[in-house]
């Protein structure tokens, strides 16, 4: 079976940070990989700025260079990379003086008549002390009107009010409809396919609230440490960086009201009572209901790897792990908590939620037949995405009656034979369709800020230090106390 490719109409896409890592490892791969499954139309173009001064053959050389590294040998044709650096073009711009901003004009529109009905796009793969500047000067010169989109990424902000700064910036210049907030977490198939499980299907919503489930667990962990990201990490930790955008978006996914329709905003105003309801954590509470680690030297992947301090080159309290006990004060989830964990280097790369229902109300079985376990719903992010829903089941043959948790699974990769394809992919996509349901929408993400505010807040009175934890284990000790102080336990993921 074979996944449907629409294309999507002509765009002319400006990537300012077309040099940055961003572009090398994540828009550059996917933008091939779209043309590569037929889904542009001509005449397309994508135009890199940056502040270095490159040739658009240099340019291309990079795109090319990038493009091999970050895609699979399997999907690398000679003939369809050529045709695809071919679109690529390169302009110099500072975004502080202005400067090239004039060419861009040029470039873009007016000057080229067959590109004239071509969607217009603004990618803003920089830093985002520069998204100001950059939109002022779009604006000057006539860029933002009409059909323009702007796509803007994390951090936005570090803080609700840094968040708001930044919307304002852009805000000034573009319409909310313009505005594309990615979180790069909501183009993952899986998480779409939560909608589709909840939303298409009659067996879960009746079940889906406090009456029949015990708990939820969102992990999302990773086996990689501080990469190459020093400044940045070590001034966000792992709040920031992961829990702010990336776990509440899945705690909304999962915790949302059904949406009357697909319709961006549908969607997004349910995300948004979630994040509205999620209940205050601050004050004494932040002691008790979460807890920040920090890896230590240890071993991953089969190699000793350095503790956080010893990658950054000196000391830092910055939290590399985040585990914590969410409560949602609606109807539907009263008293029913989620635990969330996130953290680098921790002992499997693996993104997952959990659905614990409650367990049967009365056993029939007697003792000899085994425990009758409550029955779990896995959403598999990554890797292997796929659900899997454990029952309990007879197990088959004759003699006495045992009893058996097994699960029904429902893997991607063996019922699908096709390529899974990166988030940005999807996104990007959207962002030409015009379509911003999977995009957050500026009061998500002040109201998620407004949610972690007091959370960082009461970490920075209490002083204490992160809990140290050995790289490639699964966090340190508090996280599981955390848990089991409520009588549960982690998933095992791995
Ligand atoms: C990013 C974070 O948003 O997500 C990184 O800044 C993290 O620290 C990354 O490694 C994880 O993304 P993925 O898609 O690899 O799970």
């Amino acid at each position: 079976m074979t996944s449907q490719t629409i294309p999507v109409d002509p765009f002319d896409l400006v990537v300012f940070g077309g040099t940055g890592d961003l572009s090398e490892r994540k828009l550059l791969p996917a933008l091939y990989q779209r043309q590569k499954a037929g889904q542009f139309t001509e005449p397309t173009r994508i135009i890199a700025a940056s502040r270095s001064a490159l040739s658009d053959e240099a340019y291309r050389e990079f795109a090319g260079g990038a493009i091999r590294a970050h895609v699979g040998p399997q999907d690398i044709d000679g003939a369809e990379l050529t045709r695809f650096l071919a679109r690529l073009s390169y302009i110099r711009v500072d975004a502080k003086s202005g400067e090239g901003f004039d060419t861009l004009a040029a470039v873009l529109g007016n000057g080229v008549p067959e590109n004239g009905g071509a969607v217009r796009l603004f990618y803003l793969a920089v830093a985002p002390a520069l998204f100001g500047d950059i939109t002022a000067h779009l604006a000057e010169h006539g860029l933002a009107g009409g059909d323009a989109r702007i796509v803007v990424e994390k951090p936005i902000g570090r803080d609700r009010t840094s968040a708001r700064k930044l919307n304002d910036a852009v805000g000034r210049v573009f319409d909310e409809n313009q505005i594309f907030r990615i979180d790069h977490y909501l183009g993952k198939e899986t998480v779409q396919n939560l909608m589709v499980l909840r939303f298409a299907n009659a067996l879960y919503e009746p079940l889906w609230n406090s009456a029949h489930i015990d708990h939820v667990q969102i992990t999302v962990a990773e086996t990689v440490g501080l990469e190459d990201r020093l400044s940045y990490y070590d001034t966000a930790g792992a709040l920031r960086d992961m829990v702010q955008n990336h776990m509440l978006q899945l705690l909304c996914l999962t915790a949302m009201e059904p949406p009357s329709s697909m319709d961006a905003d549908a969607v997004r105003d349910e995300k948004l009572k979630i994040l509205r309801s999620l209940r205050p954590i601050e004050g004494a509470q932040v002691q008790k209901l979460t807890v920040r680690g920090q890896y230590r030297a240890g071993a991953s992947d089969g190699g000793a790897v350095k503790g956080y301090t010893q990658e950054l080159g000196r000391d830092s309290d910055t939290e590399t792990f985040v585990a914590l006990k969410a409560e949602i004060a609606n109807w539907r989830w009263a008293g029913v908590p989620f635990y969330l964990r996130t953290g680098k280097r921790l002992a499997a790369r693996v993104s997952e939620i959990c659905i614990q229902f409650k367990p049967v109300p009365h056993s029939i079985f007697g003792d000899s037949t085994g425990t009758v376990m409550a029955n779990q719903l896995v959403i598999r992010l990554q890797p292997d995405e796929g659900v899997k829903q454990w029952l309990m089941i007879k197990d088959p043959g004759p003699g006495g009656m045992r009893l058996r948790h097994v699960p029904l699974d429902m893997s991607f990769a063996d019922a699908f034979a096709v390529r899974n394809p990166d988030a940005y992919e999807r996104l990007i996509m959207d962002v030409v369709r015009g379509n911003q349901t999977l995009f957050m929408r500026r009061d998500e993400v002040e109201a998620a800020w407004g949610w972690i505010d007091p959370i960082h807040a009461a970490w920075e009175e209490s002083r204490q230090p992160a809990q140290g934890y050995t790289a490639g284990t699964w966090g340190p000790s508090g996280a599981i106390a955390l848990i089991e102080r409520d009588g549960r336990t982690w998933h095992e993921s791995g």
